[in-house]
């Protein structure tokens, strides 16, 4: 097994610096959130300042054994550092402390491991670690190579670091394999369900907003929900029905968190390309969190890395039962829903999101012909109702072939009160010639 995971609840002394000049600071409040995430238990915090950051520790002398004293005198089984370390940094820690030194990708990574459930989510966690591990492997396989050099030299550390380097560029190239032929079959389950003309909704958001428990009390399903970060890994796919517009599916995905290191960013694509091929983006925002706006502003940053910078979104500002706030949709001058104040956890607010999901949804248009069965004469009497005609025509058995044009939500409700499924007619619906 390349990667042993500990129990949880492994003492943990945490290692925070604030480097001067440093415009994007890491929150040490979030990197302990990050910590207990993990299941780590933070027996010690280290803060400091320094001027930069030193090539040998990171930190400087001094704080090394400040932290030694700190993992003897807790007993601790790893140092953690919100910050990214390099490999020989992370090394020379190792050896220094004698304990295991994880830095914020390693403690990401490891959070990630815990959370995936699914087949691709499990696979992609592993791809990263190794990637991971494979750049520390390298490197440290190149400063070997500089230390002994020479032909007939080739001790058995190096055989030893050679074949794990083969060992895991063979790991790697299989997993990515693999991943390619689970993401071509999950995107053809996207191209089926695009035909078929169901939007996709995801929902986003900082870690710990409240997208689970949005997702499951809109759609009543029972995903795993828990209050700590990263509850959610892989994007979980529902059918909901939203009244006055029809089916959806809805997408809930991993949370966002700050600075997340951009191979992460990478590794975790397959992830957030649900979020990023959808037609809407509902953004989860918790109102209650003073670090609001820059939650928000994070998750924007991260939109864009993924480039769905472009899909039109919905705020909802969530928890509003902590700040005694009424549900309420605000729209902009032109009337269009840009925020919904909500409690996903009592559920007050809910039926406002549903109608701004008709609202935005709605907006498409339809245009196309449709031939009416002969007892169907009560929906060509409403379509000429709604003024939305084009042009008739009658087939040669008699039927009514009209081209009608309307906003999707009308022709949604037209049909459902017909009883009759939109999805399945707009299926059916022939184009205008
Ligand atoms: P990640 O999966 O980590 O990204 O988190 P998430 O955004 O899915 O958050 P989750 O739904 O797991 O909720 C996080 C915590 O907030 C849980 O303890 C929820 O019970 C709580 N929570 C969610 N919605 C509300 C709400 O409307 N009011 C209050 N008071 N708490 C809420």
């Amino acid at each position: 097994m390349l990667f042993e995971r500990p129990d949880s609840g492994e003492r943990a002394v945490l290692v925070h610096m604030d480097f001067h000049h440093e415009i994007e600071r890491e929150d040490p409040r979030e990197f302990e959130e990050l910590v207990l995430s993990a299941g780590g238990d933070p027996v010690a915090f280290i803060g400091g300042q320094r001027s930069s950051p030193s090539p040998r520790f990171f930190v400087g002398s001094g704080k090394v054994e400040e932290i030694r004293t700190q993992v003897e005198q807790q007993k601790a089984e790893v140092v953690l550092f919100n910050h990214a370390l390099s490999p020989s940094q992370e090394r020379n820690l190792e050896s220094e402390l004698k304990c295991r030194v994880l830095d914020r990708t390693g403690l990401i990574l490891d959070i990630f491991a815990q959370r995936a459930r699914t087949h691709e989510g499990k696979l992609q966690v592993e791809l990263a670690q190794l990637q991971h591990m494979s750049t520390r492997l390298v490197r440290g396989w190149t400063h070997l190579e500089r230390q002994k050099g020479g032909i007939g030299l080739r001790g058995p550390g190096e055989t030893q670091l050679e074949s794990d380097r083969r060992l895991l560029r063979a790991r790697i190239k299989a997993i990515s394999k693999r991943l390619d032929k689970v993401r071509k079959q999950r995107d053809q389950g996207r191209r089926a369900r695009s035909r078929a003309d169901i939007p996709t909704v995801s929902l986003v958001g900082y870690t710990n907003a409240g997208k689970s428990t949005l997702f499951n009390t809109l759609t009543q399903a029972n995903v795993y929900v828990a209050d700590q970060l990263f509850a959610t890994l892989d994007p979980t796919l529902r059918r909901v029905s939203i009244p006055d517009f029809g089916p959806i599916v809805l997408a809930d995905t991993v949370g966002f968190i700050r600075h997340l290191p951009h191979k992460l960013v990478e590794a975790f694509r397959a992830t957030l390309e649900e979020a990023a091929q959808s037609d809407l983006l509902i953004h989860v925002i918790d109102c209650a969190d003073e670090e609001r706006e820059d939650n928000i502003a994070q998750v924007e940053v991260v939109l864009n890395e993924i480039g769905a910078d472009a899909i039109p979104r919905l705020e909802i500002y969530n928890k509003i039962d902590l700040v005694d706030s009424k549900p309420r949709i605000d729209r902009d001058k032109d009337g269009i829903a840009r925020r919904v104040w909500v409690s996903a956890q009592n559920g007050s607010g809910l039926d406002l999101i549903e109608q701004c999901l008709a609202e935005w949804l709605g907006e498409d248009i339809i245009h196309g012909r449709l031939t009416l069965d002969v007892g169907q004469g009560r929906l060509r009497a409403a379509f000429y109702q709604q003024n939305v005609v084009v042009s008739e025509r009658y087939t040669e058995q008699g039927l009514s072939d009209i081209e009608i044009r309307l906003p999707k939500q009308d022709f949604c409700r037209l049909l459902s009160a017909e009883e009759l499924d939109p999805q399945t007619v707009l299926a059916e619906m022939g184009a205008v010639s």
